[in-house]
This record gives C-alpha cells, sequence and structure tokens, in this order.
C-alpha cells in the first residue's frame, strides 16, 4: 500500500471568525507570513504527498489562484529584481492540484458539513487509502519524522482503516474538538472504541483530541453514507468515524509529540494564539516583537 493523496476540506463558512470571513475564506487567513493553507500545503508536500484535492466552496476561489502559477507577478518580480519574494509563495511545480465544489444541499442553506466535504473526495481517491488534513489546522514540527510520515508507517504496519491525530487538551476544551476513547492507556500510537464530537467535560472519554490529520481507507465512503445529519445537522465526520468502528474496523491515533503543535485557527482566540506564536519566532522580526510584546505587556 503507497498513500499519495491528500484531500484538503476548505468549504466551511468560518462563521467563528465573522466579519474576517464574510467575503473570503479562512484558510487564506494570514498566520505571520502565509496563509493558514499554504502551511497545510507545505506539510504535506514536505511529508512527499504530492496530489492534493480541496474540497472547496463558494467564496473560495482565492485558494485557487493562490496555487496557480502567476506568470505576470513573476515577470514583475524579476524585472524589478525581487524574484526571491516569489520563492514559497504557495505554487509547487511538482504538485498537482485537483478541485472538487461542496455544493450547498437544496434542503439547506450552510454546507452539509465535514463528512459531506470528504464524501465528495470518492472519485478522486477511489479505493487507495488517502490523507485528510484540514485546511484551518497547522501542525507545526520540531526537527523529526513528521507527524503524517508517522500516520502511514502506523496505519500500513497496523492494517488499520482509519488513523486518526490526537492531542491532549485542557479539560475546559473537550467541548470544542472530536475526542477519542483509547483502548488501555492512549499513550503514543493506540487503538480506540469509540468517538464523541464536542462532548462536555463529564461525557468526555478522555482529554485526547482530533488534531486536524487523519488516514482513511476507501470503507470511509460507506461509513459516511449510513452516517446521518448529526450536530448543526451536517454530517459529522467524527459520527462516521464511529460508524467505522462498530463495522468492526480497525481504527487507531497517533499523538502529537511534545514539541508539535497544532493550531486550529477555527476561532478567534486559537486564531490570536497561531499568531503570536508565528510572530515571536519570526526569523526577521521576531526578536522585535518579543521586545514589543515585553514592553506593552509592562503597561497591561
Ligand atoms: P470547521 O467546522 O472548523 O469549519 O471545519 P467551519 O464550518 O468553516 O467553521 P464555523 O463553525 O462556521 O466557524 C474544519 C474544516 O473543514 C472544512 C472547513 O472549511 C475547515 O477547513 N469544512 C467544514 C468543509 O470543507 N465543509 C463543511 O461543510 C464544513
Amino acid at each position: 500500500m503507497s498513500i499519495e493523496k491528500v484531500v484538503i476540506p476548505v468549504a466551511g463558512l468560518g462563521t467563528r471568525l465573522l466579519p474576517a470571513t464574510k467575503s473570503q475564506p479562512k484558510e487564506m487567513l494570514p498566520v505571520g507570513r502565509k496563509p493558514v493553507v499554504q502551511y497545510v500545503v507545505e506539510e504535506m508536500i514536505d511529508q512527499g504527498l504530492e496530489k492534493i484535492m480541496f474540497i472547496t466552496g463558494r467564496d473560495k476561489r482565492s485558494i485557487e489562484d493562490h496555487f496557480d502559477r502567476d506568470p505576470e507577478l513573476l515577470a514583475h518580480l524579476s524585472q524589478a529584481g525581487e524574484e526571491r519574494l516569489f520563492n514559497g509563495s504557495g505554487y509547487d511545480e511538482n504538485t498537482r492540484f485537483f478541485y472538487t465544489r461542496q455544493i450547498i444541499p437544496k434542503d439547506r442553506q450552510t454546507p452539509g458539513g465535514l463528512g459531506a466535504a470528504i464524501a465528495m473526495a470518492h472519485d478522486f481517491v477511489s479505493e487507495e487509502h488517502f490523507v485528510v488534513a484540514l485546511g484551518d489546522t497547522i501542525i507545526r514540527s520540531g526537527n523529526h519524522a513528521g507527524l503524517v510520515r508517522r500516520m502511514i508507517k502506523s496505519h500500513e504496519a497496523k492494517d488499520a482503516a482509519c488513523t486518526i491525530a490526537v492531542v491532549e487538551v485542557e479539560e475546559d476544551e473537550v467541548n470544542q474538538y472530536g475526542i477519542v476513547h483509547p483502548v488501555g492507556r492512549g499513550r503514543t500510537d493506540f487503538e480506540i472504541d469509540g468517538i464523541v464530537e464536542k462532548p462536555s467535560p463529564s461525557d468526555a472519554p478522555s482529554r485526547l483530541a482530533v488534531a486536524g490529520r487523519y488516514i482513511f481507507s476507501s470503507e470511509i465512503f460507506s461509513a459516511l453514507e449510513r452516517t446521518s445529519p448529526g450536530y448543526q445537522g451536517e454530517i459529522q465526520l467524527t459520527d462516521a468515524i464511529r460508524i467505522l468502528i462498530k463495522m468492526g474496523h480497525t481504527v487507531r491515533c497517533i499523538r502529537l509529540k511534545k514539541d508539535e503543535h497544532r493550531y486550529d485557527i477555527g476561532n478567534p482566540e486559537s486564531y490570536y494564539r497561531a499568531f503570536i506564536d508565528f510572530a515571536i519566532s519570526d526569523q526577521q522580526y521576531g526578536y522585535r516583537i518579543r521586545q514589543y510584546f515585553q514592553q506593552r505587556l509592562r503597561s497591561f
């Protein structure tokens, strides 16, 4: 088995970040110097994955433009002797980008949910195993084998139908994420027998939250077909994973390492945190931004 395809869903409305997301995708909001989704794409390319499908939606055209070659901009920058500004600007000639659109169902005014978005990828991946990387979640790694590569290794070795990246969150944060129920102690690489979407702290089966990276076999599409609308009337990917477990498939988790950080930029607080972390560690400006923070905090 060799996994080479990635699905990046970016069709959500980003309502928690309104009005910033009224006419631009939340996945295109900058964190530090790049739009969020560029970090996601670069992470995938870095892991050796070069076939990427975006599940897009209304008002998401700027994502397609961002990953396209821009000859006029390149010509302009080379005339000005500033080609270096073009490097790392999103386009990558070795990567093949595919796009499909998540149509809003007739009986709804909003997209049908993350599960419905993933269901759109069936023709693209066919019977292959594939990676799902949420377009609003950055994973920042230290100096070791990347998270997705570790996930693929484990997924293949354990013959899993689904492998999920998870990270421990605070008790008062469990109601923001899908939370898994490990079989056993749930250390670094473990099987789960349950998963729930946004539980209250008293109902949460653990503090291990889904961290925006998954690997699936094509069995997920049968599970999605059996999934009824759940939270907010949406087809929840978490519910489909629970059905996958009930169907008797192996679902496992890989825990993020201590120096791997998950930034889900979907709400204002997590967006601020992400921006601050990237700003204070910017190679050129980080030192001065840290000084600025210290100065500002003294007067608070
Ligand atoms: P979220 O649920 O965090 O995004 O989905 P959202 O729906 O845009 O957020 P709010 O609640 O309105 O603020 C995580 C990822 O899945 C995509 C989103 O674009 C985001 O990158 N998504 C979500 C879809 O592609 N389709 C959907 O129907 C829902």
